[in-house]
This record gives C-alpha cells, sequence and structure tokens, in this order.
C-alpha cells in the first residue's frame, strides 16, 4: 500500500513540473522555439525600395540595454553610403523620450514592419515611453540581438547602426522655407550611423 501512495505521489508531483514547464513557457515569449530566424544581409541587399520604406511603411527607432530602451515611430530618414561607409540617418526631437536613450547610446536600430503591424507602429508614434509601457501596449516583443542591441521579434528588417555623426539642425543653415515647421525651434537632432548590421527576417 505504501509502494502505491509512492507511486501516486511520483507520478502527480511529475505531471505537474510537465504543467508548470508548459504555462512558463506559454509566458515567456523570449521562449527559443517562438523566435523568427533573421538572416544576415549585405546592406547593399536590401530588397525594398529606402525612400518608401522610409516615407510610407516607416519604422522604429530604438535604443538602450535590454534592461532599459525605448523605441518609437519614425518616417524621416534616409539610407545611403558616407564617408566610405554605408549609412542611416534617422531625425530624433530633443522632447521625445527615445532622444535620451540614442544620446546616451553608442548604437541605435531601426526595425521594420509588414503591414499587419501599422497601428502598433501609430500607437508608438503617439505616445511616449515616459507615460505607458508602449512595447506591451502594441503587442510587441523585444528582439537582444546578438551585440545587445534591442529591435523587434515582429520586425521584418532590423538596421543595427553605430552612431558616427549628430548634430542639431540650425535656423541660419535653412535655405528654404523648410524651418517653418519648427515654429517652436525644437529642431530634429540628426544622427548617422554606420551600418553595422543588417537583418532580413526569412520564416514569413
Ligand atoms: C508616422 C510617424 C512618423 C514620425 N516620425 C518622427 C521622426 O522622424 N522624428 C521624431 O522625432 N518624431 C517622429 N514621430 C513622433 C514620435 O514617434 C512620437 O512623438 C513618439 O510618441 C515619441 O515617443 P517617445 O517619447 O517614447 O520617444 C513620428 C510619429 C509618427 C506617427
Amino acid at each position: 500500500m505504501p509502494e502505491r501512495i509512492l507511486f501516486i505521489m511520483k507520478k502527480f508531483l511529475s505531471y505537474t513540473v510537465l504543467l508548470l514547464a508548459v504555462v512558463s513557457c506559454r509566458q515567456n515569449p523570449s521562449t527559443t522555439e517562438m523566435m523568427n530566424v533573421f538572416t544576415q544581409i549585405d546592406s547593399k541587399e536590401i530588397p525594398d525600395n529606402v525612400v518608401h520604406l522610409m516615407a510610407d511603411d516607416w519604422m522604429l527607432i530604438t535604443a538602450g540595454t535590454s534592461e532599459h530602451f525605448n523605441t518609437m515611430t519614425a518616417s524621416w530618414g534616409a539610407i545611403g553610403h558616407l564617408w566610405n561607409r554605408p549609412v542611416a540617418f534617422c531625425f530624433i526631437r530633443p522632447q521625445r523620450y527615445t532622444f535620451e536613450f540614442a544620446e546616451a547610446q553608442d548604437y541605435f536600430t531601426l526595425s521594420f514592419f509588414d503591414e499587419t503591424y501599422r497601428s502598433a507602429l501609430a500607437l508608438c508614434g503617439r505616445v511616449s515611453g515616459r507615460d505607458v509601457d508602449k512595447v506591451k501596449e502594441a503587442g510587441l516583443t523585444p528582439r537582444i540581438l546578438e551585440s545587445g542591441n534591442v529591435a523587434f521579434e515582429e520586425a521584418r528588417l532590423i538596421i543595427e547602426c553605430r552612431k558616427i555623426y549628430t548634430d542639431f539642425f540650425s535656423p541660419e543653415q535653412f535655405i528654404d522655407n523648410a524651418a517653418d515647421i519648427y515654429p517652436a525651434g525644437d529642431f530634429h537632432k540628426m544622427y548617422i550611423g554606420e551600418i553595422v548590421n543588417v537583418w532580413l527576417m526569412v520564416n514569413d
């Protein structure tokens, strides 16, 4: 009889452990089996029209560490070639929370998504990380890249950049009336990043 009780207890214990493992996998989105597969490509192999990519698809600019980062939507930017290196440009107004992270870090990432994520990007461009956990609200999953830089699991294209030049636009340098867009004088800061890695999602 005691052997039978011991057998039942062992069975109960093993089922409980199994159940806990399943529950913990479902709760942790970074579980390996749920991760998308990205392949590394050269910046010259980016399959998109980059003007369309920036202006119409939008992107998330992300900077920070795996423990502490912020992200925001942007549609002003460029990808090109400068000082004999592949580069990406982006422009961040000083009042953005992301600005603090972009200033503090040596790297930033640009994440591009398919149309399914339009509302997620709209949200990340409407609210501030100072006020809400917008990554959670948007239903996005942070992906910590091999370099330690932060991007997003759901992105179809990720560009990792190392800051090589930054500067604020200055009013006296504008040649036409483009500066009219800054009635409050809150000029964007330009970040030029050397493209160090490009990742393309391959499993969708
Ligand atoms: C489509 C779109 C494009 C945007 N482009 C930029 C941009 O290029 N630079 C910028 O500073 N803000 C841009 N914004 C605004 C920021 O994304 C927005 O202010 C955001 O809430 C800032 O978040 P944060 O305070 O968490 O950094 C854009 C917003 C949208 C919706």
